[in-house]
């Protein structure tokens, strides 16, 4: 049989998905390499700005029938996708595994999260109201609707390459705005395949497309588009602020979903068995590649030498291998790049005093070991730097004051974890610590029905929840005289 075969073939597809047609490119198809064994498992063409253009005018032309549709109709839609996507649970997450590497049972959580923003919004939005005004002088009724932005256009990284498509996906199309998205280049198969269901789940043509190519010219053609009324964006902060700075000269509203740097602070108080799982999600969902990972695990001093040890045989316990096989919690990194990142950060740790605890040095391929270092200086590479791999840094503090600023000296703030038993320490450092989210006595905080997004140059916006709905609707005032 072959590696990761679907059973249902025809969601693995090699064409993009451009006003309900599926598409070839003009130029040489993009191969898509298997992370895990390096083969190529698939391919996509380059569309460029012409095929992209194709797509936003297929969108302007399909968003006035689809805005005009009973919220009802469109939801219905949404949940026949979801239902789809459900249907195709282990397909899709084989997809997910064979172009990203994550190990197969996070591939499956990651389609159970991706759908959950579908099943979300296809619930949540048919409720979603608008206001009365009381109004200021006799005669008048003060109005408050909720329009639909227009043409969205999407670009989303490789970390969750199902997830972070449907959480913008789900509240663009319930909200009644059309959408073009443009996965990673690394990652572009399980949205073809997440395409394909919407379009049998009756998805119009034209309302969601899939653009696959170099990003320079889809991007190009996106930012400059006065079609485009919004881009929503997850990735790093470089790339969001040069998007920002394209969007400006047409006013897009802006979504940004940049990098994080997250700091967990374990206080001497902590129960230690739920700060030992608290850092486990944190640092190692995703194999660390997440932009909520724990970055920094800071320790106070009276806890740290048991948290160590405990840390230490959970890491030591974990297996890095191919991530088809069951029997692995850490698959391949997605490229040459991140196992660099990990070595250079372990190293840089280990010699400015670092003591390695579990796991070392990468074993080959794109497999980083999960890896503990314990007594980081506070000053490593890998507290200013997201390592996004594997890697578990752990630094001592004194005091819960000098623990905050620790956590707080950084230019991000997307997430921030703390574990205490101390309501008045929870509370205090719950609102000291500048993140746009705080997980408390635990690592896992993403869920759809929440507001996921960060302070400082983490980002801006919101998505999940109905917060995430407001990110693509205009409130119009209509303010009615004489009645
Ligand atoms: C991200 O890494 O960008 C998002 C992770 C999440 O949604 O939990």
């Amino acid at each position: 049989m072959t590696r990761g075969a679907l059973d249902e073939p025809d969601l693995l597809l090699n064409k993009a998905y451009v006003a309900g047609r599926w598409i070839a490119g003009d130029g040489a198809p993009i191969a898509v390499d298997d992370p895990f064994t390096l083969a190529q498992f698939g391919e996509i063409p380059d569309v460029g700005a012409t095929g992209t253009q194709a797509a936003i005018d297929a969108a302007e032309a399909a968003f006035p029938e689809w805005a005009r549709r009973p919220v009802k109709e469109r939801c219905a839609i949404l949940r026949r996708w979801s239902e789809l996507i459900l249907r195709h649970k282990e397909d899709l997450a084989r997809i997910i595994t064979r172009e990203n590497g994550k190990a197969l049972k996070e591939a499956r959580a990651e389609v159970d999260y991706g759908n959950g923003f579908i099943e979300f919004y296809a619930e949540y939005s048919a409720h979603d109201l608008g206001e009365i005004i009381p109004a200021p002088v006799p005669g008048r009724r003060l109005l408050v609707e909720k329009e639909p932005v227009g043409v969205c256009v999407a670009i989303t990284p490789w970390n969750f390459p199902l997830a972070m498509l449907t959480r913008k996906v789900g509240p663009a199309l319930a909200a009644g705005c059309t959408m073009v998205a443009k996965p990673a280049e690394l990652t572009p198969l399980t949205a073809l395949a997440f395409a394909k269901l919407g379009e049998e789940a009756g998805v119009p043509k034209g309302v969601f497309s899939v653009v696959t190519g170099h990003s320079k010219a889809i991007g190009g053609a996106m930012t400059a588009s006065e079609v485009v009324r919004k881009l929503s964006f997850t990735g790093s902060t470089p790339v969001g602020a040069m998007l920002a700075e394209a969007c400006a000269p047409t006013i897009k509203r802006l979504s940004l979903e940049l990098g994080g740097n997250a700091p967990l602070l374990v206080f001497d108080d902590a129960d230690l068995d739920t700060a030992i799982e608290t850092a486990m999600i944190a640092k190692f969902r995703n194999a660390g590649q997440s932009c909520v990972a724990a970055n920094r695990i800071y320790v106070q001093k009276g806890i740290e030498d048991r948290f160590l040890k405990a840390l230490a045989a959970k890491i030591g316990a974990m297996k890095a291998g191919d991530g088809l096989d069951e029997a692995n919690d850490v698959g391949p990194l997605i490229d040459e790049r991140a196992i660099k990142k990990v070595d250079e950060h372990r190293e840089d740790a280990l010699s400015h005093g670092g003591e390695l605890l579990a796991g070392g040095a990468s074993p080959g391929g794109r497999l980083a070991q999960p890896t503990l270092v314990g007594h980081v200086a506070p000053d490593a590479l890998l507290t200013r730097e997201e390592t996004f791999g594997p890697l578990a840094g752990v630094i001592g503090f004194a005091t819960v004051e000098d623990g905050v600023r620790l956590a707080n000296d950084t230019p991000f703030g997307l997430a921030a974890y703390l574990c205490s038993e101390d309501p008045k320490t929870i509370a205090r450092v719950g609102r000291d610590l500048e993140s746009g989210i705080v997980g408390i006595n635990t690592g896992l905080i993403s869920t759809p029905t929440a507001p996921f997004g960060g302070v400082k140059m983490s980002g801006l916006g919101r998505e999940g929840s109905h917060h995430g709905l407001a990110e693509y609707q205009n409130l119009k005032y209509l303010c009615h005289a004489g009645i």
